[in-house]
């Protein structure tokens, strides 16, 4: 048996045992000097700060007299000392038009004036070279992390007032319970306000987060009818997704040659996304043969096998944080057999119908109204129903349904499920505005073991998904260059392997 353990030392913090940082005088004399200047300031705003501000405007005016915190947030832990990417809540750039570079634990306060409120923006600054932090603080050094902007960059970068993240005590302690916090971007943040608000509330022993609640809700709801600059930004996450999907085609061949070839194809997606944009915009589906038919199939670790369909849903997050959301389903071989050809024609007549219905003042329902209409006529006329199409549609029975079991739209734009937080009656029951920008994304998955369908549909899962904007008598598909019908399918993947 082991000695029992006796040392009463406590464990080492982070990097404390294995430290090898000198730590005289004239070392730190030495790394903090001889430095040149900062590059210069930049000489105007960045094209996003006059829209996020125009944004601020809009929310001020809803919430006269009222303190808002809305935070960045922090860096968050996958283990130990390694983060997840940093990104920044999307509440937070849409108001400040900080993308990939805001610094984390950034807070955007907008404090009440008489005629509206002032906007600031409290971050870490960079630190100075002659402070430890230059070159030993492997968080936030510009030794570690590269450099990190000055309030006065930021400030000129974003048109906005900065000032020290130290700074953000003074406003949490002028703050009761009538501040507002988006609580889910920073809980850290939030619990300290939370603390202040109990404070100030003598007779109350919880926090009322009714307010905060309804913050969310109206920072979604600014959402839904996007701004010229976000509509450019949505086209070009667009365009660089279709450049994703030519090379998942162009590096078909490896994927076919690799056992888990539905990581090859990831791979090829979201390697063109970190080229051209942050990242993905979520993670990217590749779901080969029977593994279409798991919605949100992202494990992508099968093989890619000829002969079988390709599922891919995936979309470029821009610098911006704006993301694209697109669905294409592939032949492997390059073709589509006879009976994946039906299936996916069926699919295709679905979305075209529901995006020909899409225009100001419609219901966003009823573009999934009319998806399920043809997806129900279709199931029905292939004897899958055990009832007319008009029955399944109209009756409580729905059984259509059980070969398309998700929703056919939802809006899109910094989150890939925009506006997440807005009320049913302006989201699902909500009348079409031109600007909206949305999914329109039916599919038909026949599971492998699905007694209900003849064996040969048995495994097939295909979903178009394409990204439309309403206009002022219709719809634009903004994904119309990515090809969706099987014969151009046919034709890209022809021209691309
Ligand atoms: N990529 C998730 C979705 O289509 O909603
Ligand atoms: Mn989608
Ligand atoms: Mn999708």
């Amino acid at each position: 048996m082991a000695d029992a353990r006796t040392d009463s030392q406590p464990a080492p913090s982070l990097t404390s045992n294995r430290s090898t940082l000198p730590q005289t005088p004239e070392f730190r004399a030495y790394i903090s000097s001889n430095w040149a200047q900062h590059p210069d300031l930049p000489p105007s705003p960045r094209v996003a700060a006059e829209y996020a501000a125009a944004r601020r405007l809009r929310l001020s005016a809803l919430y006269p007299g009222t303190r808002l915190i809305v935070p960045a947030g922090p860096a968050r832990v996958r283990s130990n000392d390694t983060d997840y990417a940093y990104r920044a809540h999307s509440a937070f750039a849409h108001l400040t038009g900080w993308g990939s570079d805001a610094v984390p634990d950034s807070v955007l306060v907008l404090e009440p004036t008489a005629d509206g409120h002032d906007a600031t923006l409290y971050f870490l600054g960079a630190a100075g070279r002659d402070t430890q932090e230059f070159y030993a603080n492997a968080a936030i050094g510009e030794f570690w992390t590269g450099p990190r902007p000055s309030l006065a960059h930021v400030a000129a970068d974003l048109g906005l007032a900065t000032r020290e993240l130290a700074g953000l005590e003074t406003v949490l302690d002028a703050s009761d319970d009538t501040t507002l916090i988006v609580r889910d971007a920073d809980p850290g943040l939030t619990d300290q306000l939370d603390g202040r608000r109990l404070l100030a509330a003598e007779d109350s022993d919880a926090v009322d987060e009714t307010r905060d609640v309804t913050l969310a809700r109206d920072l979604s709801e600014l959402r839904f009818v996007k701004d010229d600059w976000e509509l450019a930004e949505m086209t070009a996450a667009i365009e660089a997704t279709k450049r994703g999907f030519d090379q998942i085609i162009a590096d078909l061949a490896e994927a076919i040659e690799t056992d888990r070839g539905e990581r090859v194809v990831e791979g090829a997606f979201n390697r063109r996304a970190r080229i051209e944009g942050n990242a993905v915009g979520y993670d990217t589906i590749a779901a080969s043969g029977p593994h279409a038919c798991y919605l949100h199939w992202t494990r992508n670790d099968g093989p890619v096998v000829p002969g079988d369909l390709l599922l891919v849903d995936a979309g470029v997050e821009l610098d911006s944080l704006y993301t694209a959301d697109i669905t294409r389903t592939l032949p492997v071989s390059g073709t589509f057999t006879p009976v994946q050809r039906k299936v996916y024609e069926a699919v295709l007549e679905a979305t075209d119908a529901a995006r020909a219905i899409v225009k100001p003042g419609i219901r966003f329902r009823d573009i999934h109204a009319e998806a399920m209409r043809v997806i129900a006529e279709k199931t029905a006329e292939w004897g899958l129903l055990p009832a007319s199409a008009e029955e399944s549609l109209d009756g409580d029975g729905q059984w259509h349904r059980r070969y398309m079991i998700h929703g056919t739209s939802h809006h899109l734009g910094l989150d890939v499920h925009d506006c997440a937080k807005a009320r049913r009656e302006l989201y699902a029951e909500g009348i079409l505005e031109p600007g909206m920008v949305f999914t329109i994304e039916p599919g038909l998955y026949f599971q492998p073991d699905d007694l209900t369908v003849p064996e040969e549909l048995r495994g097939i899962g295909i979903r178009i998904e394409d990204n439309v904007v309403v206009t002022a008598t219709g719809c634009d598909l903004l994904s119309g260059d990515i090809p969706r019908t099987a014969d151009d399918v046919e034709a890209w993947m022809q021209a691309l392997r």
